[in-house]
């Protein structure tokens, strides 16, 4: 068990869904300023998981967050692992792949895990942290939404759906638990990790149209995860980091 040293300025950081892709990176780029990090994902990458929390010296706990009561049972696991909390970054989600236009493809059940894992099991996760960042002193949660969240795009409508609620969930947030906790959150484009790998055709598009004419690294992101954890008059933001896709 890792206890932070009394007095000590390290953060303690969670970052769900971060065995791979931009988790991962957000936990690498927090671990290199210092943070104690816990790394989560499900049983599929507990081995790649418990990996990337050994070479970053943080932890690795395991979550499955459709379980609402997983999710909760995570962030107490975290605290007690990390020694407290003051960094929350909602990461972790899932999707389908379906055509907008293919209305029965996007089922209910569809719609119930998506919904489930995106936006229940962020929101429990989240009000199970509340209490830890309010201890804190400098607690804060970082969600990372997408640009589909406000444009009609994205894998599928439940899916876009799922990010728009919680862009709207970072505004109700952030009044609601200010001062003491800032709420913010990232929406990126298209972005190159595991999730994205079989999308070629939309990283022609990006590379062809987009104003920075490529698709984004996960290191674009926890670039921006950090900036936006040190900007201390930030709260309630949604910021874009798409390398210009949102203008076209
Ligand atoms: N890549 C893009 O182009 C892009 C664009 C906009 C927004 N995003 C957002 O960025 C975030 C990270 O995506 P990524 O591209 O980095 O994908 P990724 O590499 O596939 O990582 C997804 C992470 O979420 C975890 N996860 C999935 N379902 C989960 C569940 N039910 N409970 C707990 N953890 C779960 C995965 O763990 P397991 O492997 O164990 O499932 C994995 O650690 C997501 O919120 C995604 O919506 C991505």
């Amino acid at each position: 068990m890792l206890h932070r040293p009394m007095g000590t300025e390290r953060q303690a950081v969670l970052v769900t869904g971060s065995s791979s892709g931009i988790g991962a990176a957000i936990v690498r780029a927090f671990a290199a300023e210092g943070a104690y990090v816990a790394v989560t994902s499900t049983a599929r990458s507990h081995a790649a998981g418990e990996a990337l929390a050994r070479e970053v010296g943080g932890v690795y706990l395991e979550a499955d967050l459709g379980d609402p009561a997983a999710a909760s049972d995570l962030v107490e696991r975290a605290v007690e692992q990390l020694g407290g909390l003051d960094v929350l970054i909602n990461n972790a989600a899932t999707t389908a792949v379906i055509p907008h236009d293919d209305l029965d493809a996007a089922d209910a059940e569809v719609w119930r895990r998506i919904l489930d894992v995106n936006v229940i099991g962020t929101w429990q996760v989240t009000r199970a942290a509340v209490p830890h960042l309010r201890r804190s002193g400098a607690g804060q949660v970082i969600t990372i939404t997408s640009t589909s969240a406000t444009r009609p795009t994205g894998s599928s409508i439940p899916y876009a759906v799922s990010k728009a609620a919680l862009n709207h969930l970072t505004a109700l947030l952030a009044k609601a638990l200010g001062p003491e906790v800032r709420v913010n959150a990232i929406a990126p484009g298209l972005i190159e990790t595991p999730w994205s790998a079989d999308w070629g055709e939309a990283h022609e598009y990006v590379r062809r149209e987009a104003a920075l004419r490529r698709s984004g690294a996960p290191e674009d992101i926890a670039h921006a995860c950090l900036l936006l954890s040190k900007t201390p008059y930030a709260t309630g933001t949604v910021m874009t980091v798409d390398g210009g896709l949102s203008l076209l």
